[in-house]
């Protein structure tokens, strides 16, 4: 087969970001999730992973991304183990470390959402995978959320045929919500991802909305070598103007996360921030509404414009469940062993352990 060589040389590599693999091994993992969506259409069996584990480790709430890697491990004949801080000597301060080591031992691979505090997630995750004998993938973290982008521009690839977005405008824009402190990972993880594949990225945010310097910089860079563009403005119809994709969603304001009350009065003095079916018509005739999901309904977007014609909402959710099947094949060595017969590399990172001898 064509890619063989590259899907096995996947084998080990941890996912923490779009931005830690190249376009073409991106590229790899969007062709499989093509193939193993076509499979699964068909009903065809495609056990890539049997008699595998995957270890999930929830530290916030999740509908898709939860079932889309659970029922994934399901269909490629492993299985998920569900661990959250409550159930499990995490709320006991239980170290990542500690954690990287021990389900190394048990399975095959970590997944990991911890998104809730900005400096926390993404620096947990790579503490597990630097001590980790088996592939660590991100399932949100304060950064990235790189398997919902994965999703998103395989959304966008269906929709327009090409995922060389070369000249497409996608507005990426906050919106309302009336609820506290989204984490900044979405509308970050898309202007990591999307500007590499030449897309012109325009965020439309209120000024207190700025997102993580550190990971804008790293997409500005990205987006260079890949022929996209970056650009911030605040004006949501500015932002929607002949976009042919508009994905408006809410974060929330890096300096208000802790503070619950200022954080929602600061939502609420950008009620009119709300996607709804005259920006609609302000965006290009072709244009396609995305949503991460799930939507704040009346705040965030209109059900006019969720459950109209130009949503792709539920093809783009539903995709969540074949890119997360590709990551987890490619990483957790469901096309084999690297060709170079070397280890995965997150197997080399770890010196030995000293090991006690039994008597
Ligand atoms: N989009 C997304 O990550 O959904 P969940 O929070 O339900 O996993």
């Amino acid at each position: 087969m064509k890619t063989m060589t590259t899907r096995s040389a996947l084998t080990g590599k941890d996912f923490i970001s779009t931005a830690d693999w190249t376009k073409e091994e991106l590229g790899v993992a969007l062709d499989v999730a093509g193939e193993l969506k076509a499979a699964f259409k068909a009903g065809r069996p495609h056990r890539l992973l049997p008699d595998r584990t995957l270890f999930m480790i929830f530290l916030d709430l999740s509908t898709r991304t939860r079932n889309a890697f659970e029922a994934g491990m399901t269909q490629l004949g492993g299985h998920a183990h569900f661990i959250d801080a409550n159930t499990s000597q995490i709320a006991h301060g239980e170290s990542p470390r500690d954690m990287g080591i021990i389900l190394s031992s048990y399975g095959h691979g970590i997944a990991i959402r911890h998104d809730k505090v900005p400096g926390e997630g993404n620096a947990y995750m790579r503490e597990v995978a630097k001590h980790a004998e088996v592939p660590v993938i991100n399932l949100q973290c304060d950064e990235d959320h790189p398997t919902q982008q994965m999703a998103d521009l395989m959304t966008i690839e269906e929709v327009f045929g090409t995922r060389n977005l070369t000249g497409m405008r996608i507005c990426v824009s906050w919106a309302y919500a009336p609820s506290y402190a989204k984490p900044m990972s979405v509308p970050q993880g898309l202007a990591l991802l999307l500007p590499r594949f030449g897309a012109d990225l325009v965020i439309a945010r209120p000024p207190e909305y700025r997102l993580m310097p550190h990971v804008m910089e790293r997409a500005h860079r990205l987006a260079a070598e890949g022929g996209g563009r970056i650009t911030e403005i605040d004006d949501m119809d500015e932002g929607f103007r002949g976009a042919q994709v508009v994905y408006p969603k809410s974060w929330g304001a890096e300096h208000l996360f802790g503070n619950e009350r200022e954080a929602l009065a600061l939502n609420a003095q950008y009620k009119s921030w709300i996607c709804d079916s005259r920006r609609m018509r302000i965006a290009a005739e072709d244009a396609v509404y995305m949503h991460c999901l799930p939507a704040d309904r009346g705040s965030e977007v209109t059900d006019e414009v969720i459950d109209g014609p130009q949503s792709v909402v539920f093809q783009e959710a539903e995709n969540r469940l074949h890119t997360a099947k590709a990551l987890l094949a490619l990483t957790m060595g469901g096309f084999g062993a690297r060709a170079d017969g070397e280890r995965p590399r997150s197997t080399l990172r770890r010196r030995a352990r000293p090991t006690r001898r039994r008597r």
